[in-house]
Parts: structure tokens; C-alpha cells; sequence
């Protein structure tokens, strides 16, 4: 696991050149795109190279999450978050980006459906994360299981609480349940690039990076993982235990080095 600690702006650019040089490389990758304010400058960053020439054109995309039962016309349904933040900024063919499908008649079909697609478009090829404070990456809510797959989840009451900012404030207009990639799908994209800031992540950094791999903080799977690059700021960085260590490296780290 690499960790980088910088500041906001240089954290959205490291992420979004990880993302262009893939590009670059093989114009048909699969992106994995999150939702959450997390990765918003990195779309902005995204959105800015596209009008330089960066194109999308020949991805696919493939989303994290979705509310279960929001309208489909609902801002805050993620597949329209998504759209707006950054399928619509850039060069995406119709029907490249797909999410979970949270207002099917049948939840669990749409959950193995979803799974199948991934697998069909070849896996992801990088996956953006933001944490949630309680340690979930997508919806995988604290005792997911480590080896769980897209599925339905009840949001927790923290879960809810830090997501009604998006709902007016009220935690009420929240839905309860969720579809979400699991731990598993996460684990199968190749490169993961986690996003962090403000001191509200910093317990949930630090458990992420140097705590025992367990259910109770789900993020910790990443340590599991053969490419996982963790960008914070440090306020996100400050209980980091080994945070000089993770300075240094980055300092060091030659620059034909990419994330
Ligand atoms: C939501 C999303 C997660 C995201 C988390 C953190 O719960 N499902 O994918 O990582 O929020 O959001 P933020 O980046 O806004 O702190």
C-alpha cells in the first residue's frame, strides 16, 4: 500500500494523471467512478484534461453504489450524481457508465446482473474510492463480510447522518438500504486509488492503513491488496502512526514512478 500525504490539489492531480496515463495506455480500460465529495476535484481535474484532449470515449465505467428506491429523476440518485459530476463533462459513449440498479423489481437479480457485467467488460482497471468515517469503502458498512460480492445493505445510522448534508439536512430523507459492490468486487479491480481528507477520516485513515484487517473497519481489505495507493491530506493523516515514514518514501520516490 502507498501513501501519499500532500495537499487537496496535488492529491486530485495524482489521481486523475494515475487515471489519464491508463488512458493513455489503453483507451478501452474500465474505470471504477465513486460517488461522495471525495473524488469531486479529481472529475474536476478529469473534466479540465478531457477539454485538453483526454478522451474517454472508447472506457466503460462502472459505478460503486446506488440508493435503493430514490425516483429516477431523485439529484441525489448516485447514477445522476455521476452523470453530473463527470459522465457528462467528458466523452463517454452512451451506456459506458453503469451503476447498480437500486429501483429494480428484483434487488438481487440486479445485484448478480451487475456482477456479470463486470466480469463480461474484462474487471476494473482502477477503481476511485473516498471512506466513509466509519471505515466503509462503497456501502460496505462495518461487518460486511471480507468476501462479499454486489448486494443489498442497510445503511447505518452514521451512514445516514453524514450523508443527510446531500438531503437538505434530514436524516429522514436518507434511504435505508442500498446496492454495493462488496469487498470482493472492490478487491478484484487492479489498482485501487483511495481518496481522504479533513480531520473527520483521520481515525478511519488510520485504521485503513495500520490497523488489524477486519470486518469492523472494511476499508482495512486494502491491505490485502497487490496496488492500492491511499491519498490523504494531513488533517486525514494526522493519527498516522508511521506518517514521517510515508512523507519520506513519497520524497524519495523516483520520478519515472508513477502511483
Ligand atoms: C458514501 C459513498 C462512499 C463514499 C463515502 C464518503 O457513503 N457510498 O462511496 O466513499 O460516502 O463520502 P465523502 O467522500 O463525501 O466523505
Amino acid at each position: 500500500m502507498e501513501v501519499v500525504i500532500a495537499p487537496a490539489g496535488e492529491l486530485a492531480r495524482l489521481a486523475a494523471g494515475a487515471v489519464e496515463e491508463l488512458l493513455r495506455a489503453r483507451p478501452e480500460a474500465v474505470l471504477g467512478l465513486a460517488t461522495g465529495s471525495s473524488p469531486l476535484a479529481v472529475y474536476d481535474e478529469l473534466a479540465r484534461r478531457h477539454k485538453e484532449g483526454l478522451s474517454f470515449a472508447r472506457a466503460r465505467a462502472f459505478m460503486l453504489d446506488e440508493y435503493v428506491g430514490l425516483p429516477a429523476d431523485h439529484p441525489e440518485r448516485y447514477r445522476n450524481v455521476i452523470k453530473k459530476e463527470i459522465a457528462s463533462r467528458v466523452d463517454f459513449a452512451p451506456g459506458a457508465v453503469q451503476g447498480p440498479d437500486g429501483l429494480a423489481a428484483d434487488l438481487p437479480a440486479a445485484c448478480a446482473a451487475y456482477e456479470a457485467a463486470i466480469a463480461d467488460a474484462g474487471g476494473v482497471d482502477l477503481q476511485i474510492l473516498g471512506i466513509g468515517t466509519d471505515g466503509h469503502i462503497a456501502f460496505n458498512e462495518p461487518g460486511s463480510s471480507l468476501a462479499s460480492r454486489t448486494r443489498i445493505k442497510t445503511l447505518t445510522r452514521q451512514t445516514r447522518e453524514d450523508n443527510a448534508r446531500f438531503f437538505g439536512g434530514s436524516v429522514d430523507d436518507v434511504p435505508r438500504h442500498c446496492l454495493t459492490q462488496g469487498l470482493a468486487t472492490i478487491m478484484s479491480a487492479r489498482h485501487l486509488v483511495l481518496l481522504a481528507s479533513g480531520r473527520a477520516k483521520a481515525e478511519a485513515v488510520h485504521q485503513l492503513v495500520e490497523g488489524p484487517v477486519s470486518a469492523m473497519w472494511p476499508a482495512t481489505i486494502m491491505q490485502l491488496h497487490p496496488h492500492a495507493t491511499v491519498l490523504v491530506d494531513d488533517a486525514a493523516a494526522s493519527r498516522l502512526q508511521l506518517a514521517d515514514y510515508y512523507r519520506q518514501t513519497y520524497a524519495d520516490k523516483p520520478d519515472w514512478q508513477g502511483l
